[in-house]
């Protein structure tokens, strides 16, 4: 019954996926990463939807995003792209989802999990090229797969490495990444090593570095309608969520009164202020304080006091009869207004990643489209 809802735009993200699909072409397999409920958007139903597009893989970070999917019917494969430990094999192999490996007591984990099961499990192999966070040494890469290849029940369906630096216009790191993972897939190859499929891309790679797209790529955020780096492109995304409240007061305070925790808010003047039900619990970010802006009636108003845990103040003095129940847009749009998640990560000294992902559970997903 709380008015507070994140609005998911089912339609925006076909678009952002057709998008996608236009940049990287017919060849290239597209693996959306739907890690952390797609990226607050709610996992289940954006790979519904992008399943029904067409999507070859879905990138999850643990084992356990992946159980959520399948044990809501989703087929497409499942990569766990982040870290699982040797005792969750028996779960990846049961859940019929795809491991990246990088040690030896995970091969050797899942080698026996899929004996067990009679089965054969693909794997993905994880280089690490310079993020400095999961994967091989490039230098070990040769030996660890050749010691898969001994392995009876494990196959190794792809290689992949990930970039740390994408998104800034000078690219140089990425391409001294890009330069490595070129070299261990030579060395690979002649050792009669060809893992089929091969990726590297995130969303800033997808669209700045062509080179790193090979035959699959794993767009995230471009696919929730937000730009990876910060210039001009001749592509357009369409924003996915939308984060929308009501008006649950409008109070009247005079001039040298004090608003919320901490009295950080005096009205210099005589002033109206109008209080919202979402506050930091929901994500709404407390460093929004003073600083943050939301939209009522097609124009912007300024928070006023510290942002609380389920409520914030807004000083609507200056606009023209505001009323309970009137719209508010935190993210969003309403007439030529326009507030994106990237105006709430520059204010609060984040990325839209943050902003996005931490969206609280208690916030309800109402999806159209
Ligand atoms: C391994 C991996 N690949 C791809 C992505 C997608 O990145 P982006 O959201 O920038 O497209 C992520 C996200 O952090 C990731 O961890």
């Amino acid at each position: 019954m709380r008015p507070t809802i994140a609005e998911v735009d089912l339609d925006a993200l076909s678009y952002n996926y057709n998008q996608l699909r236009g940049i990287v072409g017919k060849d290239v397999a597209a693996a959306p990463v739907i890690k952390a409920d797609a990226y607050g958007h709610g996992a289940v139903r954006v790979s519904a939807r992008l399943e029904k597009e067409g999507a070859d893989m879905f990138i999850v970070a643990f084992v356990e995003e992946g159980i959520e999917l399948r044990e809501a019917g989703i087929k497409t494969p499942i990569l766990i792209a982040g870290a699982f430990l040797p005792e969750d094999a028996a779960h990846i192999i049961r859940w019929n989802l795809t491991p990246v490996v990088f040690t030896i007591s995970q091969v050797d984990a899942l080698d026996s999990s899929a004996k067990r099961f009679d089965r054969r499990i693909n794997v993905h192999i994880k280089v690490d090229t310079g993020m400095g966070r999961l994967g091989l040494a490039p230098e070990d890469l040769a030996g660890f797969a050749g010691e898969i290849m001994r392995r009876k029940n494990i196959v190794t369906e792809g290689i992949m490495t990930h970039f740390a630096q994408a998104d800034i216009e000078d690219n140089e790191f990425a391409i001294r990444q890009l330069n490595v993972f070129n070299g261990v897939l030579g060395e690979l190859r002649r050792k009669g090593i060809n893992p089929p499929v091969i990726h590297a891309a995130n969303s800033a790679a997808i669209i700045c570095l062509k080179e790193s797209h090979f035959n699959m790529v794993r767009p995230g955020l471009m696919l929730y309608g937000v730009f990876p780096i910060d210039k001009k492109w001749d592509i357009s995304l369409k924003p996915v969520m939308s984060l929308r409240s009501k008006v649950v007061q409008v109070k009247r305070v005079p001039e040298g009164s004090s608003v919320g925790y901490a009295k950080s808010f005096i009205a210099g003047r005589e002033s109206l202020i109008a209080t919202i039900p979402i506050g930091y619990a929901d994500g709404y970010s407390r460093r929004l304080s003073n600083s943050g802006n939301v939209i009522i009636k097609g124009k912007k108003a300024p928070v006023a006091g510290n942002v609380c845990m389920d409520m914030t103040m807004v000083d609507v003095t200056d606009h023209q009869g505001v009323c309970v129940g009137d719209d508010v847009i935190l993210i969003g749009q309403q007439g030529d207004e326009l507030i994106a998640a990237e105006d709430l990560a520059r204010l609060t000294g984040t990325i839209p990643y943050e902003i996005l992902s931490c969206i609280g559970k208690r916030v309800p997903r109402v999806y159209r489209g």
